[in-house]
């Protein structure tokens, strides 16, 4: 099997991880912070090293205000939800995954806020002065991907946060497509709440992520319960993580997980994009017939500018193909894996004029070769001249 779905989740791991993982968890897979013996005191150990290695790779002010949540969906629930006031209103925009839109919608229809939906340009990204121009003064929240998992446009998240700054509003980033493949500097950027999976690019296990709280950010728990800490408090308790960290948390997915940043950091987070945005030059420098495919302009961005203000990852479709048969032609005859739809981002394809089908899309990842991409290349001419 070729795996071109790395936007979906990363596989495969790098070894590191499935090995530390197994060895932390027959040694040390204790309740941590429970109940005070050797081994739930190794296992807090190993929650509080990763928590220290994320705020490392962002840049986050301590390592307590990274939070630990199931998905890069439960920490923007988590920071919409423990934000947002009635009264509040809110700018988000077009090519924002359901994990924002739906969250925001409910709260738009229910009454609680009011959404405003930013377009996106015809380079696929957001423009800061609209951002600032769809301000109110009850805008409490921005909220804005990083970069889009249909187009992979790096959006301008330090501009979105000197936006925020001046409209006193808070920014809510979603890092689902860029922790581990993009550098991302929480403080420099002013953001001031980072939402993130440790699935995909962190190449830690599913069933991981986190939100980063910056020191402006107050968040209301939308989950309570027990911290192991203090248990005689009638309420959850003010500090962070606990503030946020109700329950047993996923011990057995954090030391993946800390095994995967443990990997990014010695590997160096900076080689990680020029990695992908390489593999998609060989890509299309492979492809013999490019004109039959549309690339909503990705095209270029590889071949004559390496992909610069991009994620490694590429949507296209194939005219005479669905892009739900071209991705099964893709696994049944070539084994080769690749996510075709609207990729929960509905209005992204809207703004791509490719709703309601959607496109195919392929993402690379840190293990994926030169020659995997070959492949995919020489599949898609095939099926090409097939439909031709
Ligand atoms: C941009 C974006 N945001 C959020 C998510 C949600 O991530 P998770 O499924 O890990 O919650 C995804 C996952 O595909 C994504 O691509």
């Amino acid at each position: 099997m070729i795996y071109l779905d790395n936007a979906a989740t990363s596989f495969p791991k790098p070894e590191r991880v499935y090995v530390g993982m197994d060895a932390f968890v027959r040694a040390a897979a204790a309740n941590p912070g429970r109940s005070g013996h050797h081994m739930a005191v190794q296992a807090e150990a190993m929650i509080d090293d990763t928590r220290r290695l994320l705020a490392r790779l962002f840049n986050a002010p301590r390592p307590e205000r990274v939070v630990f949540t199931l998905n890069a969906t439960d920490a923007l629930n988590m920071a919409i939800k423990g934000v947002l006031q009635p009264g509040d209103h809110v700018v988000s925009s077009v090519l924002e995954h359901n994990s924002i839109n739906r969250p925001l919608e409910r709260l738009a229809r229910d009454g609680v806020i009011a959404l405003t939906r930013v377009p996106a340009g015809a380079d696929h990204r957001i423009d800061p002065e609209a951002v600032a121009a769809a301000c109110t003064p009850r805008t409490r929240l921005l909220a804005f991907t990083h970069a889009s998992n249909v187009t992979g446009a790096i959006q301008p998240v330090a501009e979105l946060g000197r936006v925020a700054r001046e409209r006193d509003a808070l920014l809510l980033v979603d890092a689902a497509q860029t922790a581990g493949v993009v550098p991302i500097d929480l403080e420099g950027s002013q953001i001031d709440l980072l939402a993130f999976t440790g699935h995909k690019g962190l190449l830690g296990p599913t069933g991981t992520g986190g939100l980063a709280v910056g020191e402006r950010a107050d968040v209301d728990p939308w989950r309570e319960g027990g911290t192991g800490g203090d248990s005689s408090s009638a309420v959850q308790p003010r500090e962070l993580p606990y503030r946020l960290e109700g329950g047993t948390p996923n011990v057995f997915g954090i030391a993946g997980l800390r095994d995967g940043v443990r990997y990014l950091l010695e590997r160096g987070i900076d080689t990680v994009l020029p990695h992908e945005r390489h593999l998609l030059t060989v890509f299309f420098t492979a492809l013999r017939q490019p004109d039959r495919f549309s690339f909503f302009g990705a095209e270029r961005d590889f071949s004559e500018r390496g992909g610069e203000g991009r994620v490694g990852l590429l949507s296209f479709n194939l005219e005479g193909l669905a892009p739900v048969e071209l991705a099964m032609l893709l696994d049944e005859h070539f084994s080769i894996a690749v996510r075709p739809g609207l990729h929960c981002a509905p209005y992204a394809h809207r703004h791509l004029g490719t709703f309601p089908q959607g496109t195919v899309r392929i993402s690379p990842g840190v293990l994926t070769t030169e020659d995997e991409m070959r492949a995919a290349a020489a599949a898609l001419d095939e099926l090409a001249t097939g439909v031709a």
